[in-house]
């Protein structure tokens, strides 16, 4: 049988249309355990304010501890005529302990404090599970760098060879990123740490209510400031949804060059087989569907944070029933990434990179250039004059057909007087890595100390 929580001044119930549109169950239900977490807490400040007897707590307590344990093993879910979450406890709650208690419950206390503060607390739980699979997955990516300690690829800028860099350079380049996503998410938890409880539907509780004690009990150091804040804000919701976007933008960056990497082209990975699919029709495919589940759920992330914030854009204060649709986006995210984070822990932690195949190619595509430069400005030359050096040595092996180190002693020196033998040194890509030795450069040196550094980032989070 029906119960809504507003139906005094009502004649008759709603229309089916707008039962429909209304509902949130579906959706909101994940919710339940935070909710009767909240209704744990606000019975306690209900009676610390003489509105309970002792007795009726405990009558309260035990009544949510069976509800909570029938919303567990799910002998209690919502019907139809519940409109959302809170509805469905409520009944759920009555049901248990009677309509003279259980109408006591609500004093004091709206949909809109309670909303506010369950999507921080599942937020907050989530943030963490989130963090613990982002740790996991940059964990496969220092691994993999420390499997290749002295491996060189082309370093790219434009896609185009740029100058060699370590393979081990490279991929941490993709988790420090995601080092900063998990620091974002830490972050955040700092301002998602207030409960809203006891900012009623706006304006406060007029009951005497304790609301730092409510958020103490809900794992929350402090509650709201301002009431109205407390219930019509969801800049923290917003901004949540914005780490889940950046994660899901830094995975498809990852990606991209993952599905290149795997290219006959490129011939630099092969995906194990666990973390491959074939085709229906080419007997031959191996496709590297998770690289690209993962760039194409990076668009259904971004969707997710714009939705969102057009959704409050242009809401006046306080509450409104748009911001029903706060949940929904970040849910989403939630469940995009828990399932998107294991799939590209294991893709790269069973990568196989074929470090021949990007040695030899490291250094082509006149890619020790700038080693030349760099050589001589060492030797006291003018960087334009320099870069001009290298540049027609580069122009001379194109015309004839050969790379850098083909160039004869002779040739060098007819080039630029400055350009001694003694060039050869960073003619290799051994010499040019090496050179590269300043903090945050490529050489081997500097290369293991930075993977020290993030395996110590991986220990602090
Ligand atoms: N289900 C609503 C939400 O998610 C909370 C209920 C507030 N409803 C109301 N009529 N004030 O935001």
């Amino acid at each position: 049988e029906a119960l809504r929580l507003w139906g005094g001044r009502f004649e008759g119930g709603p229309d089916q249309a707008l039962a429909r549109l209304s509902l949130s169950t579906h959706f909101d239900w994940r919710l339940a355990r935070h909710d009767i977490a909240g209704s744990r807490a606000h019975a306690r400040a209900l009676h610390r304010a003489g509105l309970l007897t002792p007795e009726e707590l405990d009558r309260m307590i035990e009544g949510l501890d069976l509800l909570e344990a029938d919303v567990a093993s799910g002998a209690f879910t919502p019907v139809l005529e519940d409109e959302d979450v809170h509805t469905a406890l409520e009944r759920g709650f009555i049901e248990r302990v009677g309509a003279e208690l259980g109408g006591r419950l609500r004093a004091g206390r709206s949909r809109n404090d309670q909303i506010a503060t369950l999507v921080r607390m599942y937020l907050r739980e989530e943030a963490r599970a989130l963090a613990a699979g982002l740790l996991d997955l940059v964990g496969a990516l220092a691994d993999q760098a420390a499997a290749h300690p002295g491996a060189a690829m082309p370093g790219r800028t434009h896609l185009q060879h740029a100058q060699p860099v370590l393979l081990a350079h490279h991929l941490m380049a993709h988790a420090w990123p995601l080092v900063r996503d998990i620091e974002r998410l830490r972050d955040w938890d700092r301002r998602a740490a207030v409960s809203a409880y006891g900012s009623g539907a706006l304006a406060g509780s007029s009951l005497g209510l304790d609301p730092e004690a409510v958020a103490a009990e809900l794992g929350f150091p402090a509650s709201a400031e301002n009431s109205i804040d407390g219930t019509a804000s969801r800049d923290v919701v917003a901004e949540f949804a914005f780490v889940t976007a950046m994660v899901g933008v830094d995975l498809s960056r990852l990606s991209e060059e993952v599905i290149l990497w795997a290219t006959k082209e490129f011939s630099f990975v092969t995906l194990d087989d666990a973390f491959s699919t074939g085709s229906s029709i080419m007997p031959q495919k191996k496709n590297p569907d998770v690289a690209e589940l993962a760039r194409g759920k990076a668009g259904r992330l971004v969707g997710d944070l714009a939705g969102l914030l057009t959704t409050l854009k242009g809401l006046p204060l306080a509450y409104n029933r748009d911001l029903q649709e706060d949940k929904e986006p970040v849910f989403d995210a939630v469940d995009t990434l828990h399932l998107l984070l294991p799939a590209m822990t294991g893709m790269v932690a069973t990568m196989t990179f074929h470090t021949g195949r990007m040695a030899e190619l490291a250094p082509q595509g006149f890619s020790l250039a700038t080693d030349i430069a760099e050589w001589l400005v060492r030797e006291r030359v003018p960087f334009r004059d320099a870069h001009e050096i290298a540049g027609t040595c580069v122009r001379v092996c194109e015309e004839r057909g050969i790379d850098l180190p083909g160039l004869s002693d002779e040739d060098f020196a007819r080039i630029s007087p400055h350009l001694t033998p003694a060039v050869r040194e960073v003619l290799t890509v051994e010499g040019s890595l090496a050179s590269r030795a300043g903090r945050g450069g490529t050489a081997p040196v500097r290369v293991a100390e930075q993977l020290d550094r993030l395996r110590a980032a991986i220990d602090e989070n």
